[in-house]
This record gives structure tokens, C-alpha cells and sequence, in this order.
């Protein structure tokens, strides 16, 4: 099968019906932040007949399989080739300012996980690269080689949640003063050696925390959501509809601030008269956060992690 047909979109029913009703009009705008594959964009595409869909992807290649995928609707799709911040000028695109409808699917896709020579895999050897965005600046290499000691442990602890950060950190240092690591398998030898042998048959593989942490800091992952999910809601026509996949549970921190910052009355408690101004923007769609039904993470493990979060922005004047 190829890549396209392999790859399952995330709670993707719940996807269209959640973004349907901001959607179900000639002329509806909707911007996909995260394109990948276009299952999601697809999906869109094929039940709303009056939407057009901006796909914003920094993967110049998961660009390129799926403007082929959605040739057939190349009157209503376009690609975008940038970070997902620029949902300015996913718009522009489109000669429009603001979208009736926004969908994050976090993380990596099946696509750069599977291509062995993207590094994305502990289960593979290659080099250690990692970028989503090819033409980016520095791999997972460049990291472990120039970052302190220090940093690195940070990083392996806050986005891997990894016990035996200072372990492995310590090992990657000693090992660069020899010669820095230039491959996923170096790595998870290293791992596998730093760690207590009692913790090498714990809870899967032992690199899995590492190389997602790895994958977060290369791709500054953490620090983009954060800046994008207030522009994102500025973007926002009021009616319509952002919906946001998360995989990691800092992910799903921040976009939980965003949106029930964003939903709460502003004024204090016990207010007789609610000012206009300290009304809520958003409108929750969903009650905290919604996971994969089991069915669902029986035929596709990667929705195991998932949280939905989901908000109808209703009213004016939020500034990013
Ligand atoms: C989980 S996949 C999306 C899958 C897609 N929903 C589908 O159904 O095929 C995430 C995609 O988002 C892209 N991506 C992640 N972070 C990004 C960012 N900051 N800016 C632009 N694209 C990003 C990745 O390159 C990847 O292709």
C-alpha cells in the first residue's frame, strides 16, 4: 500500500462533525495547519462542497504527496509550504482574513516516521536528523553535539519524561568528547548502556522518550503551538471553529490554557452586570479533553495519546 492510503487521520468523524457547522456554506474558509497526508483536509473536502481548504504543512514533501492526493479538488485546495503560525498567510492565499474553521493534528505524520532516512525512528538506523522541515536548520545531531550538558537533560526530562535524563545527558557528553553521535542506532545503543538494566525491559523501548524529546527540540515544537494558538483565535471569524489533536500532555497544556482562558468571563465572581468587554471569546465545544474510542486505538495505536480539544470563537475583539 502506499504512504497515503497507509496513513489513518486521527478521530477524524469527529473532526468534520465537530468543524461542519462553521463550514456548511459556499464560500466557507479552512485552514488545516498541519496538512501532512491531507486525511483530515480529504475528509473536509468531500462532505462540506461549499469549503475551501488552505493546507499549511513545513514538510515540503507530505506538501507535495498530498496536493497530489487532493488533485481532484485543486479548485478548492491550496498548499502552503510554512510553519503553522503563518495562518496570515495561509489566508492571503486565499485573498481572505479569517477562517471559519482551524484544525491542528499535532506532531509527526506516519510519513516521516516510516522514511527510515528522516531518523524519526529508534527502531531503524539513520541519521540522526529529525527535522520535519528538511530545509530547516539543525538536526537531532547538531543538538546532542552543541547543546550543554545541562540543556540536554532538560530537554530529555520536560518533553520526554524521561527518568534517566541526567544518565543518558551524562552519556552523550563523554561519548561527543570521542566523537559526537551521528546515528539513530549510536543513540539507542547509548541509551540502552546508560540506563539500569532492569529499566532496558520497562515499558517498551527504552529510547522512545529520548527521541521524542529530541524530535520536540529540534522542531521547536512546543514553542511554535504556543504562539500560534493566540493567533489562531485572532483568525477566527466569529462562528467559526478551531479544533486542536494533541499527542503529548504539554501540548495539550497549553492549547487547555488557550481555549478556557478564552472561554472564561473575565470579570470577578458575583458581578451583577457583565461588562462587554469581559465577556468570553470562545465558546468550548467539548468538555476537557476528548480521547480515541478503544476501537478506535485498536486499529490505530498513534490515537492512543490523542486529546481533542475543540471552541466556537463568539464574539469580537481578541488580539493576539
Ligand atoms: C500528524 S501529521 C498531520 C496528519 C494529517 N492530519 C492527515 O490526516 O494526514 C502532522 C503534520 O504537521 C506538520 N507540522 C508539525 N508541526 C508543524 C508546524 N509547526 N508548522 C507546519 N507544519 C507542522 C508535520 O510536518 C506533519 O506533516
Amino acid at each position: 500500500m502506499d504512504v497515503v492510503g497507509k496513513h489513518l487521520p486521527v478521530m477524524l468523524d469527529r473532526c468534520v462533525e465537530l468543524l461542519a457547522p462553521a463550514l456548511d456554506r459556499q464560500g466557507a474558509i479552512m485552514v488545516d495547519g498541519t496538512l501532512g497526508l491531507g486525511g483530515h483536509a480529504e475528509a473536509l473536502l468531500r462532505s462540506l462542497p461549499g469549503v475551501t481548504v488552505v493546507g499549511i504543512d513545513r514538510d515540503a514533501e507530505a506538501l507535495a504527496l498530498a496536493a497530489t492526493r487532493l488533485e481532484t479538488f485543486r479548485k478548492r485546495f491550496i498548499a502552503h509550504h510554512a510553519e503553522f503560525d503563518d495562518i496570515e498567510g495561509a489566508l492571503a492565499r486565499v485573498g481572505a482574513q479569517r477562517a471559519d474553521g482551524i484544525l491542528l493534528d499535532l506532531g509527526v505524520s506516519s510519513l516521516q516516521i516510516d522514511e527510515a532516512e528522516r531518523g524519526f525512528s529508534y527502531s531503524q538506523d539513520a541519521p540522526l536528523d529529525m527535522r520535519m522541515d528538511r530545509g530547516g536548520s539543525r538536526t537531532a545531531a547538531d543538538v546532542l553535539r552543541d547543546e550543554p550538558e545541562e540543556e540536554i537533560v532538560r530537554i530529555l526530562k520536560e518533553y520526554g519524561e524521561e527518568r534517566y535524563a541526567r544518565r543518558i545527558a551524562r552519556a552523550i557528553v563523554r561519548r561527543r568528547e570521542v566523537s559526537p553521535l551521528a546515528r539513530s542506532g549510536e543513540l539507542v545503543g547509548l541509551i540502552r548502556a546508560s540506563i539500569p538494566a532492569a529499566a532496558r525491559s520497562e515499558g517498551g523501548n527504552p529510547a522512545k522518550r529520548t527521541f521524542q524529546a529530541l524530535r520536540i527540540a529540534v522542531n521547536d515544537e512546543l514553542i511554535l503551538l504556543g504562539t500560534t494558538l493566540p493567533r489562531a483565535v485572532a483568525r477566527l471569524a466569529v462562528g467559526g471553529r478551531i479544533v486542536v489533536l494533541s499527542y503529548h500532555s504539554l501540548e495539550d497544556r497549553l492549547v487547555k490554557r488557550t481555549l478556557v482562558e478564552a472561554s472564561e468571563v473575565r470579570a470577578p465572581r458575583g458581578m451583577p452586570v457583565i461588562r462587554e468587554e469581559d465577556r468570553p471569546y470562545l465558546r468550548l465545544l467539548v468538555k476537557g479533553a476528548e480521547k480515541a474510542s478503544e476501537a478506535e486505538v485498536e486499529a490505530n495505536p498513534r490515537s492512543r495519546s490523542v486529546r481533542l480539544r475543540a471552541a466556537e470563537r463568539i464574539r469580537e475583539g481578541w488580539a493576539a
